[in-house]
This record gives structure tokens, sequence and C-alpha cells, in this order.
């Protein structure tokens, strides 16, 4: 099984990203690292536990990573996302307090210390702001190459994106971790809104759990349904929620659901442009760090993304 650590701002999306992991039957999920962005880090922390609870799995530990951004100059950007995930993160659905706590250890040395310890083995997927791991990479940099994978949630190669009309969401947190991290010398994969925007689910798959007639069916259905509406009044009616998050999960465990190219990315962080991925197809000869996805196999995507969760509800 591989091991993978999921880096979090649970979040409707990150909440479906930790569902997948469970779900699939190759992942031993070690950890979550708790990020800020669609809710501040601590009630993320704090929807992680209730939503592996609700899943049966009280025994992955959950830390706290970074609670704001790292950009020095961050123009007062970070924001939480209520308006599409609810003001308490999981569209105002309530769930049982945890039985369990945070970690004490910050989920930036919990990260460091997973790398040294499993190195190739591990896949890390980041699907909220880069700042834990830039932070990571920063104290420890060797954890750079040692790393097995990185396939992260962000950035949008063509625009627009989703918060301004270059950045998307995760990366307009940070764009200076995201440049530093993709500069280093670290290699990953971007599953962004080229991709995530293009694989949707409806109410139709929602219902689908409801009927399953457990717990975990419906609150996930509630949740999601919240999430659904949101983007029939916030963005363009889609026609549907994109499933950005646990599409990176997916990528992660099997890179045949999306086509990439290589390329040499970086993020600006001045103000005209901030937040915006920049790839370079190596006119430049800057050696290629960064497989982008283009294209997704969103049908095949979706049944195996039904299958799991589906299953996983239904013991639940
Ligand atoms: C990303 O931003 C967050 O709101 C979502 O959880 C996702 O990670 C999409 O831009
Ligand atoms: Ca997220």
């Amino acid at each position: 099984k591989r091991k993978m650590i999921l880096d979090l701002d649970t979040g409707i999306d990150d909440s479906l990203a930790i569902a997948y992991a469970l779900g699939a039957p190759d992942v031993d999920l070690i950890g979550i690292i708790g990020s800020y962005g669609n809710v501040l880090v601590e009630p993320g922390g704090q929807n992680s536990l209730k939503i592996l609870e609700l899943l049966g799995h009280t025994d992955i530990p959950v830390y706290l990573g970074e609670s704001h951004s790292s950009t020095s100059d961050h123009f007062d950007r970070m924001q939480v996302s209520a308006d599409i995930h609810g003001e308490n993160g999981i569209g105002q659905v309530e769930l049982p307090d945890p039985k369990r706590s945070i970690e004490k250890e910050s989920g930036v040395d919990f990260l460091i210390d997973a790398v040294h310890k499993y190195g190739k083995d591990l896949t890390l997927v980041p699907t909220g702001p880069m700042t834990n791991l830039a932070a990571a990479i920063k104290k420890a940099p060797e954890i750079a190459t040692e790393i097995g994978n990185v396939t992260f949630m962000g950035g949008a190669l063509t625009v627009p994106g989703n918060v301004t009309a270059y950045a998307e969401a995760n990366i307009n947190q940070d764009a200076e971790a995201a440049n530093a991290v993709l500069t280093s010398p670290l290699h990953s994969t971007m599953v962004g809104l080229d991709v995530t925007l293009r694989t949707l689910l409806t109410k139709k798959e929602t219902q689908q759990w409801r009927d399953l007639g457990t717990v975990a069916g419906e609150k996930f259905a509630d949740i999601v349904d919240y999430y659904i509406q949101a983007y029939v009044d916030v963005n363009d009616n889609l026609g549907g929620c994109a499933l950005h998050d646990p599409l990176a999960v997916g990528v992660a465990l099997d890179p045949s659901f999306v086509t990439t190219i290589d390329l040499n990315m970086v993020v600006n962080y001045n103000k005209e442009t901030y937040g915006r991925t920049i790839g370079d197809d190596n006119r430049l000869n800057e050696p290629t760090n960064v497989k982008v996805s283009v294209a997704v196999d969103k049908d095949r995507y979706l049944k195996t993304f039904m299958e799991y969760l589906t299953a996983l509800f239904k013991e639940n």
C-alpha cells in the first residue's frame, strides 16, 4: 500500500479528497496536515477529525500546519470561502464534536519526519495553499528530492483563475510559497483548474449516496449539495460542482486519469498578476519540474470516484 499524507484546508472538496483516499484500496493514509484557506487552520483541522470519524477512521492523526500566508507582501489576501464552503467549511452541516484531539507536533515537522522515514514510498497531496510544503523544504531542503510523489491541486495554466483573472484560490493564498516550491528541486504534478473544472459532480450522484440510508451517505449528500448549490449561485452554472481536490488524489494514485505536459513552472507574485502559474515549454532551457495536467478522462475518473465513495459510505 502507498503511504499518503494529505495537506488540506478542509473544505467540502477537501472532505471528498479524504473520502477518496480512505476508499481507495491501495492507500495507507498516515496523516492529515491542516492548512488555512476555505476556513482557518484550527476549524479546518477539526473538520478533518470530524470527517475521519464520520467515515469510521479514528486512527489517522491530524496535525496543524502554518496558519498564515508566507507571502511577504500579501495584500491582506487571506480569505475564507464562506460563500462556497459555508461558514463552517462543510456546508453548514452539523457533525458531532470529534472525540479525538489534534496532535501536538507541528504539521511541518510531521511532514519532514515522514519524508525522512518513507522517502520514495511517500505520496503528498496538497489541496490547499503551499505554505506548509514551502516551510518544510526551507527547513529541510533535502526532502525536495527524497519524497516520492507530490501531486497538488492548484493553479491554472489557462486563465481565467477562479479568484482573479489570473489566480486559482490555493495559489492565490500564498503565491510566494507556491513559487518557492515550484522553483525548488522538487518534481510535482499539477492538477489545476484546466482539468478540475471539467470534472463535475451533480445531484444525481449525491442522491445515490442519500439512497444508501447510512449516516455517512446522508451527511456527505447534504455537504456536497451545499457546494453544488454554491456553484449555481456564485460561479457560472457549470451544471455541477468541481471535484478539485479528490481529482488530485485520484491522479496521485493513477496518473493515467489525466494527460500531462512537462513544463518549467513559476508563480508570479507581483501585484498585477499575483498568483498566476506560468509554464515555460523549455525554450529557455530550464529543466522541467512540473507535469501539468491539461486533459482528463472524466468519465473513467467519475466511475472510480463513485465506486470508492459509495462503498465507503455504505459501511458508515
Ligand atoms: C481550490 O480552492 C479551494 O476552495 C478548494 O478546496 C480547492 O482546493 C479550488 O480552487
Ligand atoms: Ca482545498
